[in-house]
């Protein structure tokens, strides 16, 4: 149950009729007067203003950096809605397009067989399609360039796909590489078409992918259409995100910068996105070249088939050019922050937060979580209206430039690190809210337990069901067609997955060490980061009565509230050591592969420094739970049954409670960093130095696994078994 809070007598009420029925009625629920925030506040959320806010941000091109119209009516809003709020600049190095081109031709006539379009079909009917902002192809921090060479075609561009392809015989080096979409993240595949010395990169849409082998496309269902393409980032924030200049510290108007070059996070070869229209000819170029994908393996054939199209690896006889002319400068970038400061813990503070910047129109990704946060907004401007102020401080953050590599977030967490570790307690992530019907969430798994009883209290639209039984129902059904994956969920709870560096609660979990959680509706939309994300699309296919945005703010509103609120907060230490022990499980899975693949037969089966600071790890979050145990049957978490004398122990001792549970994160923070990408912090988990958005375990271990550096690995296991006993005797009452 939530904390109920004594609000205010009945005199002092003031709000519209709607707002009265709900008091009374809740009132006459809890009995004197006491009333229970989170169950005020899930009559608010209003499908209408959540079609208003998406319609607001669908409306006009909002491209990091170039639409500070949209940051204005943010802040603007949340200060309507009795927030403080304030744009915050920073002055990261971004890129924006000038001139594309990719041919076909023939080297020694010149001729020119095939010239790609590079733009998305303008679609009767949905407005977005036709806005003449749009932009055309391009790829986020791509470098400039124009180049040409033989065409090569290298699967989705993945370490393997890369290693198959030399194995059979097919060099790179000098290309034009040509990879779908999938798998890994895209400066990856960029970064591994590099290091094997290649000329440029075009990345396309598979049908097989995202398209019509998935279903019908655009505007006769959600998938992606032939001429859609997919835009995107090709920063490598595997290694660092946020602005590539200033890594590790804020992007001010006057700070030090790195000379481009020097970038590491920055590929160095140009690079664009492509449709599978335009794709199809390059493809038909290589029949005859090279090996034929299916000789390499079946997974390199992909869904042109259905066109008579045969995929071959090349390189072709016909030579490709990708001009690739990006304008780079140092340009303003506008956050915006807002406050709720905290009636009896104003020092501490939860963090909610959605990027605003988008590639296209947005609609899901991510203007359906910016018409979220706004919507949350409005409704705690209600619950204050009605005399509410959360026990600890809320802040809202709307990121600017996202897309680019979590820039706006990264900067901000870096300009303001100190007191974020000192005082801030948890940062809840909303990116795209709704692209899809199905609940997915990634976080620290102190959240466990708290993200199941909000799902709990939120119906699951056009159902009897709760958003909780839909997710378990959902994920059930793919667990039992799937049984790879890290999802941590036994049978009897849905998956809660572990974060990877998809979006902004990067630098707060992995940098500042702050837990972190990630949800939304998703599955299903195959028109990501294009023109066709559209306000038209969600009300047609996804969410046409707004009523999953609804489920959204619900949701994402009660975990906030409970943060804000609780006296002691529900955060479990316990899920935290049971999910460790599931890491050092599946690093010893992962590290079993590699060593069984090496002449080093020295077993590295078992990680039992691990095991051990896992064992303590758990056997000291249960002196919480006992502490908890005591605090309420002694005092009540109120307090309420500690006579005068003893409030203050009372008081000291939920102090060490919460503080316990909600710093643990820091103390899971390993000051030196992962190896070779320092910025990263956590000890536990990392984005995949060959995977980019998803999580790798252990990172620093697993990766030295994968260089079959045995010594190293004992090394990192020696470090990171530190790391954990330091958290573990962190819990431990003082
Ligand atoms: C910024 O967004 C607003 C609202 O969506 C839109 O009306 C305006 O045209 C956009 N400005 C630019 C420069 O695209
Ligand atoms: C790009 O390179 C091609 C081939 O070298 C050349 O013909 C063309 O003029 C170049 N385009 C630009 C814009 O420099
Ligand atoms: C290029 O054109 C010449 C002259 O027409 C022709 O002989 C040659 O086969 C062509 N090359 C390719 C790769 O098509
Ligand atoms: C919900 O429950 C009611 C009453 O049991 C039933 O009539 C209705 O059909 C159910 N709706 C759905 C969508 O299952």
């Amino acid at each position: 149950m939530a904390l109920l809070l004594t609000l205010y007598s009945a005199a002092h009420f003031s709000a519209p009729l709607c707002m009265h029925d709900m008091r009374s009625e809740t009132a006459r629920n809890q009995g004197n007067g006491r009333i229970d925030p989170g169950q005020l506040f899930l009559r608010i959320p209003s499908t209408d203003r959540l079609r208003e806010h998406l319609r607001y941000y669908t409306s006009g091109t909002h491209v990091a950096g170039i639409n500070r119209t949209q940051a204005e009516h943010t802040r603007d809003y949340l200060a309507a809605q009795g927030v403080d709020a304030k744009i915050v600049e920073y002055y990261p190095w971004l890129n924006y397009p000038v001139n594309q081109r990719v041919a076909l031709f023939n080297e020694s006539t010149q001729a020119v067989e095939f010239e790609a379009g590079l733009q998305e079909d303008v679609i009767a009917g949905d407005s977005a399609s036709e806005d003449p902002n749009n932009l055309p192809a391009f790829l986020g921090l791509s470098a400039s360039g124009n180049v040409t060479g033989q065409l090569v075609y290298a699967n989705y561009g993945t370490l393997d796909d890369f290693r198959a392809l030399k194995a059979a015989g097919v060099s790179i080096k000098d290309k034009v590489v040509l990879v779908r979409y999938g798998g890994i993240l895209r400066g990856l595949k960029v970064q591994g078409a590099e290091r094997g010395g290649a000329r440029g990169v075009l990345i396309y849409s598979d049908p097989a992918d995202d398209g019509y082998c998935k279903g019908k496309v655009y505007p006769h269902g959600p998938w992606r259409p032939e001429s859609s393409l997919q835009r995107g980032s090709v920063a490598l924030i595997q290694v660092y995100p946020g602005d590539p200049l200033t890594p590790g510290y804020a992007a001010t108007k006057d700070a030090q910068r790195l000379d481009p070059k020097d970038a590491k996070s920055l590929n160095g070869i140009p690079s664009l996105p492509l449709s599978y229209r335009d794709a199809e000819p390059l493809l038909r170029a290589l029949v005859g070249h090279g090996k034929i994908a299916s000789e390499i393996s079946e997974s390199w054939v992909g869904g042109l088939t259905a066109r008579g199209v045969e995929y071959w690896t090349g390189p072709s006889t016909l030579a490709v050019n990708i001009l690739n002319h990006v304008d780079f400068k140092t340009t303003p970038i506008q956050n915006v922050i807002g406050r709720i400061a905290g009636s009896e813990e104003p020092e501490r503070a939860i963090i909610v937060g959605n990027h605003r910047d988008a590639w296209c129109a947005g609609a899901s990704d991510p203007s359906s979580g910016s018409a979220v946060l706004l919507e949350l907004a409005r409704a705690f401007g209600e619950l204050m209206k009605l005399g509410w102020r959360p026990r600890r401080t809320i802040i809202f953050a709307s990121w600017d430039a996202e897309e680019y590599g979590l820039v706006g977030s990264t900067e901000w967490v870096e300009d303001n690190i100190d007191w974020i570790r000192a005082d801030v307690i948890a940062y809840v992530n909303v990116d795209a809210a709704v692209m899809g019907s199905e609940f997915r969430a990634s976080a620290s798994p102190i959240f466990n337990d708290l993200l199941f009883a909000a799902t709990k209290q939120v119906g699951f639209p056009g159902s009897n069901e709760t958003v909780y039984d839909a997710w378990l129902r959902q994920s059930q059904m793919v667990q039992s067609s799937d049984n790879a994956g890290l999802a941590k969920g036994h049978n009897a709870t849905p998956p809660v997955y572990t974060l990877g560096a998809g979006s902004d609660y990067t630098p707060f979990m992995s940098h500042a060490g702050v837990s972190s959680l990630d949800m939304g509706f998703g599955g299903g939309l195959g028109t990501y980061h294009s023109n066709y994300d559209s306000f038209k699309q969600m009300t047609t296919f996804v969410d046409p009565n707004f009523e999953l945005h609804q489920a959204m703010t619900r949701i994402c509103g009660l975990v906030v509230i409970r943060l804000a609120d609780d006296a002691v907060l529900k955060l479990n230490p316990i899920s935290y050591a049971k999910a460790l022990g599931g890491y050092i499980r599946e690093l010893e899975r992962q590290v079993a592969r590699h060593s069984a693949a090496s002449s080093d037969v020295t077993t590295m089966k078992r990680f039992r420094r691990l095991r051990a600071a896992q064992r303590q790890f758990l056997t000291n979050a249960h002196l919480v739970e006992q502490s908890k145990h005591r605090l309420r049957s002694v005092y009540g978490e109120d307090c309420q049954m500690a006579g005068r004398r003893r409030r203050m122990n009372c008081r000291k001792l939920r102090k060490s409670i919460n503080d316990r549970m909600s710093r643990l994160e820091r103390h899971l923070i390993d000051p030196d960093g992962i190896p070779g990408r320092e910025w990263y912090k956590h000890a536990l988990v990392g984005p995949g130095r060959w995977l980019g958005y998803e999580a790798q375990i252990f990172p620093a271990i697993a990766e030295a696994a994968e260089d079959h550096d045995w010594k190293k690995l004992r090394q990192y296991e020696k470090r990171a078994a530190e790391t954990i006993y330091e958290a573990a005797w962190f819990l431990r009452e003082v």
